[in-house]
């Protein structure tokens, strides 16, 4: 991390987990951990329990988040949830393009470029998830791959509206799966990421852009990945959900 140049972020990513009223518990849990925070800290939460979310944390240094959003402003879009709507609840950021969102729904790096716009122009703050798959990696195309979400998911995304666009950086083969990347791993390809983004942004531009990694972060691997470089913080799924580990999470940024 860089704390110097970009800031330090630790976001949770409950995915489809909690109820209203134990998401209200768990951020009563969260808060008085992790209040003395050295980085941002984001719940991101389903969207049924984004008013719970917002109503605990009211007073606290913790920030909410969805997990996706449409890209129409409204519209015929049944089931569907625009950023106006979610801005009007008081959300503050939005993870697009998660790998499972890019496995099971559908997405596409188009379907991503469309969501990230609409979340800028709201003025919410998108966490774009990029990520190799484990064969694509074994097929040595890690960087390929990268370079192509980058591109497509952030096209048409100007200079200004970038500095509110954090990147995660979540191979697909690490997440849930106990197989984190190791800290090399883990920034050389945050490094290609910010590589990336200098040539499409300028390397000033890119130097402010904070990389999480997401992948079986834990309160075990969160330091030595959070002493890299180009790791800015974490996304982060199963421990997220145990308030004393995703306290020691947030604990290991701060102190990094
Ligand atoms: P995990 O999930 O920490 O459970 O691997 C990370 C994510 O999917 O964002």
């Amino acid at each position: 991390m860089k704390k110097d140049i970009r800031k330090a972020i630790i976001a949770g990513n409950w995915k489809m987990n909690k109820t209203p009223s134990e998401t209200s518990v768990l951020i009563n849990e969260i808060a008085p951990l992790v209040k003395d925070a050295g980085c941002e800290v984001i719940t991101c939460v389903p969207y049924v329990d984004l008013s719970a979310a917002v109503e605990a944390t009211k007073g606290t240094n913790i920030k909410v988040g969805a997990e996706n959003c449409h890209w129409a402003e409204s519209g015929a879009f049944t089931g569907e949830i625009s950023a106006a709507m979610l801005k009007e609840v008081g959300v503050e950021y939005v993870v697009l393009g998660h790998s499972e969102r890019r496995q099971y729904f559908g997405e596409t790096d188009e379907t991503v470029n469309k969501r990230t716009k609409a979340v800028l122009k709201a003025g919410l703050k998108p966490i774009v998830c990029v990520g190799e798959l484990l064969w694509e990696r074994e097929c040595n195309i890690t960087e390929e791959v990268i370079a192509r979400q980058i591109k497509l998911d952030l096209w048409d995304v100007t200079a200004e509206e970038l500095k509110n666009v954090v990147i995660a950086y979540e191979p697909v083969w690490a997440i849930g799966t106990g197989k984190t990347a190791t800290a090399e791993q883990a920034e050389d390809v945050c490094a290609f990421i910010r590589a990336q983004l200098g040539k499409l942004y300028g390397e000033e531009a890119a130097a402010g852009v904070t990389i999480q990694y997401g992948g079986s972060m834990n309160d075990k691997n969160a330091d030595e990945l959070l002493q890299k470089e180009n790791v800015d913080g974490g996304l982060i799924g199963g421990a997220s959900l145990v308030a004393e580990k995703f306290a020691a999470i947030v604990k290991a940024a701060t102190v990094n």
